[in-house]
């Protein structure tokens, strides 16, 4: 089956500048309070269900798979890129990082106590949002919780430049209302959305939606 264009262009892009991006992170720490509030309360809620293992969808070089873990969640990263996936296995040895893509998961049906996806989405085109979702709910167990993090706004933007590199792949700005509505339509319901406002370098409002997966559904 041929690949979508945009999974190709955000793989080359990433493998491109992987070791680039993630000696960046290393000197920064982009997560402000707010933000690390809301990845303790996904920790909180997982832990509290006690339903196993969660995944960082495009977890780049794993800051989040590693921040994870430290808040004691079984985390495991999956990251199109198989430069940043190895850029991730050097600098964090004793976690587990693979290869693959969140738009068709090798893991099973209702697997999941948890899924994050911190700027992850932010490259696939808003109109296949519901598909990816839909395989969200898939790996997702019933009661499992959903962390997304992703700029606000509504438009696509062309990068051409990223950390010293020539790159070419689109991301996209989205609105928390049609993200949320798009969640909710394959099964994934909203608890909680919060909409800070710029930080440091950031040119937009931030979004994360907390969302779970009703408990008692399973495949849809
Ligand atoms: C902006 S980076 C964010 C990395 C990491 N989550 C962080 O916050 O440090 C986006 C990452 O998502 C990955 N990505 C984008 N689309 C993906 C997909 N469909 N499947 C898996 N990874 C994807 C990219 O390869 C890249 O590593």
């Amino acid at each position: 089956m041929t690949e979508p264009p945009h999974l190709s262009a955000t793989r080359a892009a990433y493998d491109t500048v992987a070791a680039d991006y993630a000696k960046l992170q290393r000197t920064e720490n982009p997560e402000t309070p707010l933000d690390l509030a809301m990845l303790d309360a996904f920790a909180g809620l997982v832990r509290t269900a006690d339903a196993g293992q969660v995944a960082d969808l495009g977890c780049g070089p794993g800051r989040i798979t590693a921040h994870l873990h430290s808040l004691r969640l079984p985390a495991l990263g999956i990251d199109l890129s198989p430069a940043m996936v190895a850029t991730a296995r050097q600098t964090y040895p004793g976690l587990r990082f693979e290869v693959g893509s969140m738009a068709r998961l090798s893991l099973a049906d209702d697997s999941l106590a948890g899924i994050v996806a911190w700027y992850s989405i932010i490259h696939t085109p808003p109109a296949l949002l519901p598909e990816l979702f839909a395989e969200f709910q898939r790996v997702l167990a019933s009661g499992g919780h959903l962390l997304l993090g992703f700029q606000v706004g509504n438009e696509r933007l062309h990068i051409a430049h990223g950390y010293g590199h020539s790159v070419s792949l689109d991301a996209y700005r989205l609105p928390p209302d049609d993200v949320a509505e798009f969640l909710s339509r394959a099964g994934l319901l909203v608890q909680a959305r919060m909409v800070r406002e710029p930080a440091a370098r950031e040119k937009t409002q931030q979004a994360r939606l907390l969302g779970h997966k009703p408990a008692g559904r399973t495949r849809r």
